[in-house]
C-alpha cells in the first residue's frame, strides 16, 4: 500500500513533469536524459509503449540522450552471468530498431565505466545505512530473502543508481512511480555533496523524475508484465510468435467487448495494446469489435500489433545479423560515457580534496 505522502508527492512529481515538458520544448539543449534497463531479457511493447517510445520523442525534440545498460545491477537478483553478453547486444539491438540514433544518443554499460562504479564510495559515505534500508525496493527484497542472504550490491543498490545518473551529470531521468524513491536519493545524494564538498557553488544539479504519461500496460495472463515473466510480446518477436502468445492471452466469457479497466482488467488490456498499436482511442475500438468476443478481439490484437512493429522487426533483424556493427556502437557509447564520467569524478576529487 502507498502511504498517503508517497502518494502526495507521486502527485506533485506529476505537476512538476508537465512544467518539464513545458521547459524541454522551449530548451531542449539544457537537458541530459539517463535512462536504462536492465540487461535482464529482449525489450517487450510494454517497454516500447511505457518508455521506449518516449525515448525516442525526447532524443528527436534535441534533449540528449543516455541509454545506459546496467549489467552490474543485473546481478541484484541473480548470479549467473553467462547470459549477460547476449542480453546486453540484445538491449542495443532493441533500443536501435525502435529509433535511438547512436550518432546523437549514447548507449553504455556501466560496468565500461570506471569512473562511475569509483563515485559510489563517496556517495556511500553521504547516507546512512538506515536510509538506504528505508527504500522500498531495498526493504522489499529483504522481506523477501532476508538480510542475511541479501547482497551487500543489492543494499548498495539506489546509490549505484546515484552514481548512474550523478557520473553522467544527468538531469532528467524517466521513470515509472516505482523509481522515485530511487530517484529521491540521487536528489539528497547531490543536495549533500554540495552542502558537504561544494557550498559556494553547487556541482551536482538534483536530477528530476519525468514520470510517463504512457498507461501501464500488464501481462497477458493479467499479472504485472516482465521481461522474465513470459507475459509480454517481446519486440522481436514473429508474428507467428505473437499470433501464439495473444491467443494464450487471459479473457473473459463475456461476448461484448468492452474497455472496462476496472472491472474487466484482462479484455481491457488487450483493448489497450491494440489501441495503442493503432494510435487509436480505447473506446472507439472496442466499439468496433462489439459483440466479436474474445476470438474477434485477439485477431485484432495480433493484427494490430504485427502491423505496428514489422518496420522494428525488421531492422532488428538486420541489426542481430551485424554483431560487429552492435558492438562498435556499445563501444563507442563506453568511450562517450568514460569521459564524461571521468571528468565528473576529476571534479569530485578536486573538490574532495584528494587531488595528490
Ligand atoms: N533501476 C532501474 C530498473 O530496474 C535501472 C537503472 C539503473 C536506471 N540505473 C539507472 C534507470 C539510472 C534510470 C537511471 O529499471
Amino acid at each position: 500500500m502507498p502511504t498517503a505522502t508517497t502518494t502526495s508527492s507521486a502527485r506533485a512529481s506529476q505537476r512538476r513533469s508537465a512544467d518539464l515538458e513545458a521547459a524541454i520544448a522551449a530548451d531542449p539543449g539544457a537537458f541530459r536524459i539517463l535512462t536504462g534497463d536492465r540487461p535482464t531479457g529482449p525489450l517487450h511493447i510494454g517497454h516500447y509503449f511505457g518508455t521506449l517510445a518516449n525515448r525516442v520523442r525526447l532524443q528527436d525534440a534535441g534533449v540528449e540522450l543516455m541509454v545506459l545498460i546496467p549489467d552490474y545491477q543485473a546481478l541484484t537478483d541473480r548470479t549467473a552471468t553467462a547470459q549477460l553478453r547476449e542480453n546486453v547486444f540484445g538491449l542495443v539491438a532493441d533500443y536501435l530498431a525502435t529509433g535511438i540514433d547512436p550518432a546523437r544518443a549514447t548507449i553504455f554499460a556501466h560496468s565500461q565505466v570506471e569512473a562511475l562504479n569509483q563515485l559510489l564510495l563517496p556517495f556511500l559515505s553521504l547516507v546512512s545505512v538506515a536510509e538506504i534500508g528505508r527504500n522500498p525496493t531495498v526493504k522489499e527484497e529483504m522481506a523477501a530473502t532476508g538480510s542475511g542472504v541479501m547482497s551487500g550490491l543489492m543494499f548498495a543498490y539506489p546509490v549505484h543508481q546515484a552514481a548512474d545518473i550523478l557520473s553522467c551529470r544527468a538531469n532528467l531521468v524517466p521513470v515509472g512511480k516505482d523509481q522515485l524513491p530511487h530517484l529521491e536519493l540521487s536528489r539528497v545524494i547531490a543536495r549533500r555533496f554540495n552542502e558537504r564538498y561544494s557550498p559556494e557553488t553547487p556541482f551536482f544539479a538534483e536530477p528530476e523524475a519525468l514520470l510517463s504519461r504512457a498507461p501501464l500496460l500488464l501481462g497477458l495472463d493479467g499479472r504485472k508484465m516482465g521481461k522474465s515473466l513470459g507475459n509480454s510480446v517481446p519486440l522481436r518477436a514473429s508474428a507467428d510468435e505473437t499470433a501464439r502468445l495473444v491467443g494464450k492471452a487471459t479473457t473473459d466469457s463475456q461476448r461484448l467487448v468492452t474497455y472496462d479497466p476496472q472491472r474487466r482488467p484482462e479484455v481491457s488490456n488487450l483493448v489497450l495494446i491494440a489501441a495503442l498499436c493503432r494510435d487509436q482511442d480505447p473506446d472507439d475500438l472496442a466499439r468496433e469489435i462489439g459483440e466479436g468476443g474474445a476470438v474477434a478481439l485477439k485477431a485484432v490484437v495480433t493484427e494490430a500489433l504485427n502491423e505496428r512493429f514489422a518496420g522494428i522487426r525488421a531492422r532488428r533483424a538486420e541489426l542481430a545479423a551485424d554483431p560487429g556493427y552492435l558492438r562498435e556502437v556499445l563501444a563507442e557509447g563506453n568511450e562517450r560515457a568514460r569521459a564524461i564520467a571521468g571528468e565528473t569524478l576529476a571534479d569530485v576529487r578536486r573538490l574532495m580534496y584528494m587531488r595528490y
